[in-house]
């Protein structure tokens, strides 16, 4: 799945900016031919979601409609001509000048049509969209209360996660172009021997007649190049480099990948991509990287602003990673989806460490929708993988977040989506973040022990004392039965800005700021935790609840806009040189 580039041999487009927009709760659309155009109602920016444009629209799951006017370019003469939406959340149906083009279902993930025929001169694209929360979507909503699928959160719209439903197109909409023939895929994996950084490059391309491919690697001076004969359309190489700059946090060296079908001497089409030579492993109860054991020390984020909801603004995106440089942090999970292209291409460029997180969260295992949420887990990690098995930043796959895995299916479903995953990447390690810990079964067929823990918050409410023990005594248990390196992935409290109480009092920045150092302090004698991540690194939305002041879920260490609270000070002087 690779990102659209602009190159000699392939053109962009991006659609972003205003849309003309209409909201459809009588469901009329379809039948009043609305794929064909409608009379706008108004104007909303994309990308961004609906929810946040409009106050009237705060908790409107659609569904609504988009549509776009755009002229055929004449560099697109002669090439085959495509459409990637970046993300729309969460079921998408689309036409190009009233003709369907497919349905894809899914908040966080690109989806392609190619539209070469269907193009003309004056084109108009329609999309209809719909965030209907269901107990057989991914992540499911609108759950049957019971305290085996769920946290009977009783939130407001009714979602079986803890950040705001929003809806919309979410992330860039490109048009791109590719000749007729094309390079279709490029898989990078990285190993290292010495000083010596090995490249193994498979590329998949699409030809009418012989054709080789050429695949050079350029950086810090040094190139090397090979060119080999496509076999039924793929090819494997592997290339050396002597003295490597490997990839890692602090020097987050890059290298240039160009892949380039050629014949008799001609580049028919070619790729590009920023390469990072590292290797990363599972050792006894360490995570390695590059060899040397790493300790990930960083947050859970959300893909959250005000004003655009469920898409960070550039300006955004640059904010949290510098302020999570500022802070000392090394690493971030994806929680609970998949970024954005941008954030992992930043997370590249920066040396930020990822754990790569399906949309997988607050799944149930009753029968009923079981296999519907199982087939669509699969298509997601599948996604997830080919979307961004290049990226150097990532060093670790979760299937799932927070799990209700009392029912015995939960187990197999795991299984199966384990067997999945490492299928498709046999070099990172995989894992799921659990809050059952040692029940979680699944554990015992994954390769690290990721689990979340708010003793202090949900359980021993505002005392310290008893909590941090239990943090202590459980993380043992953990690793006694797992034997696994552990990460304690979530931990915090919600701080109200500006909320201050002595002795420090739940809700307020003092009490979040005290349970930060005092669970570092837990975690930094327990030579099996090989990460750390606070929850979360900034306020977020989410739905309404008695849990929830203002629908706002605010366990950031930084406000929504960005802001530093007491906490972020602590963290600062806990992970600066270098500590865990
Ligand atoms: C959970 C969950 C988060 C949630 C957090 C909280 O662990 O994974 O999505 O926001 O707890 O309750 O604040």
């Amino acid at each position: 799945m690779l990102y659209p580039q602009k190159n000699p041999n392939r053109q962009t487009k991006d659609l972003s900016g205003k849309w003309d927009f209409r909201i459809d709760p009588r469901n009329q659309g379809l039948g009043k031919g609305w794929t064909k155009g409608f009379s706008k109602q108004q104007t909303l920016s994309v990308p961004a979601s609906w929810n946040e444009q409009f106050a009237g629209l705060r908790d409107y799951l659609g569904p609504a409609w988009y549509q776009r006017r755009f002229s055929r370019h004449p560099a697109a003469e002669g090439k085959r001509i495509f459409l990637r939406f970046g993300s729309v959340n969460y079921l998408a149906q689309v036409w190009l000048n009233g003709m369907k083009l497919g349905t894809h279902e899914g908040g966080h993930l690109p989806f392609v049509f190619e539209i070469t025929r269907r193009l003309k001169k004056e084109n108009l694209l329609v999309v209809r969209v719909e965030g209907f929360l269901k107990p057989d979507r991914v992540p499911p909503g609108n759950v049957p209360a019971g305290p085996l699928d769920s946290f009977n959160n009783n939130f407001n719209p009714p979602a079986s996660f803890d950040f705001f439903p929003y809806c919309g197109i979410q992330r860039p909409v490109f048009l791109f172009t590719t000749p007729h023939e094309s390079i279709e895929d490029v898989t990078v994996t990285t190993n290292i021997n010495g000083k010596m950084g090995i490249v193994s490059v498979t590329a998949q391309a699409k030809t009418s007649g012989p054709a080789s491919l050429w695949v050079s690697v350029e950086g810090f001076g040094w190139k090397t190049s090979i060119e080999s004969p496509l076999k039924s359309g793929k090819s494997t190489d592997l290339l050396k480099v002597p003295d490597a700059k490997l990839w890692a946090p602090g020097s987050p060296n890059l290298y240039q990948l160009k892949v380039e079908l050629k014949r008799n001497g001609k580049t028919i089409d070619q790729i590009r991509l920023p390469i990072g030579i590292r290797t990363i492993q599972v050792k006894g109860s360490r995570l390695l990287l590059n060899g040397k054991p790493i300790f990930l020390k960083g947050f859970g984020r959300h893909e959250d602003y005000a004003g655009t909801g469920r898409y960070l603004p550039p300006k955004a995106l640059k904010k949290d990673y510098a302020n999570m440089r500022w802070i000392g942090a090394n690493s971030f999970r994806t929680t609970h989806y998949p970024y954005s292209d941008e954030d992992m291409d930043m997370a590249d460029r920066l040396g930020f460490l990822v754990i790569g997180e399906t949309p997988a969260v607050g799944l149930f295992f009753k029968k009923e929708g079981l296999s519907k949420r199982l087939k669509l887990c699969r298509q997601f990690t599948k996604d997830m993988i080919e979307r961004d098995k290049n990226h150097p930043c990532v060093v670790m796959w979760s299937l799932a977040n927070e799990p209700h895995s009392h029912r015995p299916a939960a187990k197999a479903f795991f299984k199966n989506l384990a067997g999945l995953a490492r299928s498709l990447d046999k070099t990172r390690p995989i894992t799921l973040v659990s809050y059952l810990g040692v029940s979680e079964e699944s554990f015992e067929f994954l390769d690290a022990v990721c689990v979340n823990r708010y003793y202090g918050w949900y359980t021993e409410p505002g005392d310290l004392d008893k909590a941090i023990p239990r943090l202590s005594q459980d993380l043992d248990e953990l690793y006694r039965k797992f034997k696994k390196p552990v990460l304690v992935t979530e931990f915090g409290a919600d701080a109200i800005p500006g909320s201050h109480a002595d002795p420090p009092t739940m809700f307020s920045v003092e009490y979040q700021a005290e349970m930060i150092e005092r669970y570092i302090g837990v975690i930094r004698r327990k030579p099996y935790v090989v990460g750390a991540h606070v929850w979360n690194l900034s306020d977020f939305k989410t739905a309404q609840a008695t849990h929830r002041p203002n629908g706002m879920n605010y366990k950031g260490v930084f406000t929504r806009d960005r802001k530093p609270k007491l906490a972020a000070y602590v963290l600062r002087k806990l992970w600066s040189k270098g500590k865990n």
